[in-house]
C-alpha cells in the first residue's frame, strides 16, 4: 500500500514539474514559443498548457507568425546556432512534404515544383525567366545563382571590345541583340550575360531604335509574322471602336 502511495506521489511531483516546465514555456496563455536549438518544433499554449509541436517537413516554425506558425524556409528567420529539424520525409516527386524546389539543371532553369503533402506541382516561369530559389521568384537568368544564362536562353552574348581608356570613352554597359531566329524577340547582355525580351505579338525588335516597335517599321520580319501582327492591330482597332459606339 506504502509504495503505491508513495509511487503516486512520485508521479504527482513529476507530473507537477513537468506541468510547471511546460508552464514557463509559454509566454502567453495562448500563443506559441520556439524551442531552443531547433527551427522547426515549438511549443503551442492553450490557456497555459504547453505542448511541444513540430511544422510539417519541409517548413520552418515563424515565430513572427500571427497566425498558422509554420513557414517556408525563405520566409522564416531560424538564427539557431546549431539547428536541428526532423529528417526529410521525401516521396517519388518530392524531397520534402512541402516546399518549392527547383527542377533541371544549370541549362533548364526555367521550372519549380510546388510539393504540397509530398505532391508535387509543376510551374513553368514565363519565356526567358528562371526560377530563382533565393527569392522564390521567376527572374532574370543571370540573377540566379547555378543557372547558366546563356545555356538557359539559347543566345551567346558576343565577347565585350577592350576598353579604350585612352580616349575617355564610357564602355556600354549593355549591349542589344537581335534574335537570331526571331524578330519579335531582343536579348541584353549585362556583363556578358543575356537577358531575352519578347516585344508581344504586333511589335518587333527595331535594331536602329535598340528598343520594340510598331511592327510595320520593322521590314526585316517575316511577312506572315508581319501580317499576324496586322491582323492584331486591326482585331484591337475595331474592339476600340466598338467601345466607342456603346459609350
Ligand atoms: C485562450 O484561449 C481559450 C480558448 O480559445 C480562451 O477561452 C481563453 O480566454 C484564452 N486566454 C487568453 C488569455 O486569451
Ligand atoms: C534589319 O536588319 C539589318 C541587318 O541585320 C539591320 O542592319 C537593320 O538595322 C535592321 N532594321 C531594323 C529596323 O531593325
Amino acid at each position: 500500500m506504502a509504495k503505491i502511495i508513495i509511487s503516486a506521489f512520485l508521479c504527482l511531483a513529476m507530473f507537477g514539474s513537468l506541468a510547471q516546465a511546460a508552464a514557463g514555456a509559454c509566454r502567453e496563455a495562448n500563443g506559441t514559443a520556439p524551442v531552443s536549438g531547433s527551427c522547426d518544433a515549438y511549443i503551442e499554449c492553450k490557456n497555459g498548457v504547453a505542448e511541444e509541436k513540430l511544422c510539417p517537413d519541409g517548413l520552418l516554425y515563424n515565430e513572427k507568425s500571427t497566425g498558422y506558425p509554420c513557414g517556408y524556409p525563405i520566409d522564416v528567420e531560424c538564427a539557431q546556432g546549431q539547428s536541428r529539424l526532423q529528417s526529410a520525409q521525401p516521396t517519388d516527386e518530392c524531397p520534402h512534404q512541402f516546399g518549392y524546389y527547383r527542377m533541371g539543371d544549370a541549362s533548364h532553369c526555367g521550372q519549380f515544383m510546388n510539393c504540397a503533402s509530398g505532391r508535387g506541382f509543376v510551374f513553368d516561369c514565363p519565356e526567358g525567366l528562371a526560377w530563382n530559389p533565393a527569392t522564390y521568384k521567376c527572374d532574370w537568368p543571370d540573377q540566379v545563382e547555378d543557372c547558366d544564362a546563356e545555356a538557359f536562353l539559347g543566345f551567346r552574348c558576343p565577347a565585350l571590345a577592350p576598353k579604350s581608356d585612352l580616349l575617355g570613352e564610357q564602355e556600354e554597359d549593355y549591349t542589344f541583340h537581335p534574335s537570331p531566329d526571331n524578330c519579335q524577340v531582343y536579348f541584353i547582355c549585362i556583363e556578358g550575360r543575356p537577358r531575352r525580351i519578347g516585344c508581344g505579338e504586333d511589335q518587333a525588335f527595331n535594331q536602329e531604335l535598340k528598343q520594340c516597335d510598331d511592327i510595320d517599321n520593322v521590314p526585316n520580319c517575316s511577312s506572315d509574322i508581319r501580317a499576324k501582327g496586322a491582323e492584331i492591330k486591326a482585331a484591337r482597332a475595331s474592339a476600340a471602336a466598338g467601345r466607342r459606339k456603346q459609350n
